[in-house]
């Protein structure tokens, strides 16, 4: 392994044979599985909830990676902590205390990580970043899988990468493919989530391992 971890998101999903499809990334050599969560208000869609991660949970052998892209999101994190998230990010533009969030992810034993949205200065985010264990930079709007990359957006991890402990995972989202991965596993990205690239792709495994450069 490279040292970069993959997280397919599973917004591609068949849900109906929700086994099956997350076998089939497990296999390909995902390392994490993203999970989006969408709540119709922080963004303009609806996903899936706690009941499907816990689902999830009894099925995947590898880490379930939750971006929660609701508002309030203070008012979940026990649920799906106890549904069994291994890593939990929420929107720093959704949260008035940032480290209030933090402290209360942690103290269900997961990992805590924050996002930001495009048009989020990475400015704002720096203070907080000793306390995270991931920093999500979005590379699209949230809201849907299959949108075009924003080069503007993935220069935010130059700056996040100068201030970021070795121990922190820099994870970008949206519209990543074999040539954007390298865009920001160049400026410092070390995790990255894929939907569209991966599912819509003849050979899941080749997919996810041209994500690993
Ligand atoms: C977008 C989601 C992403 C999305 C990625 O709001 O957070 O995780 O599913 O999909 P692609 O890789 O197709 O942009
Ligand atoms: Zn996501």
């Amino acid at each position: 392994m490279s040292g970069i971890i993959i997280s397919p998101s599973i917004l591609f999903f068949y849900f109906a044979n929700l086994e099956k499809e997350i076998r089939l990334v497990e296999n390909a050599g995902a390392d994490w599985l993203h999970v989006d969560v969408m709540d119709g208000h922080f963004v303009p869609n609806i996903t899936i909830g706690v009941p499907v991660v816990k689902s999830i949970k009894k099925i995947a052998s590898i880490p379930l990676d939750v971006h929660l892209m609701i508002e309030n999101p203070e008012k979940y994190i026990k649920p799906f902590a106890d549904a069994g998230a291994d890593i939990l990010t929420f929107h720093f533009e959704a949260v008035d205390d940032v480290i209030k969030v933090i402290k209360l992810i942690k103290s269900f034993g997961v990992k805590a990580g924050m996002s930001i949205k495009p048009k989020t200065n990475p400015e704002e985010i720096l203070e907080y970043l000793e306390y995270l264990d991931l920093i999500l930079v979005m590379t699209v709007e949230p809201g849907f899988g299959g949108q075009s990359f924003m080069p503007d957006c993935a220069d935010k991890l130059t700056l996040i990468k100068k201030y970021a402990a070795d121990s922190l995972i820099i994870q970008v989202d949206g519209g990543i493919n074999a040539e954007t991965a390298r865009i920001c596993t160049g400026l410092g990205a070390n995790s990255l989530v894929a939907g569209n690239y991966i599912y819509n792709s003849n050979d899941v495994g080749k997919a996810i391992q041209s994500l690993r450069g």
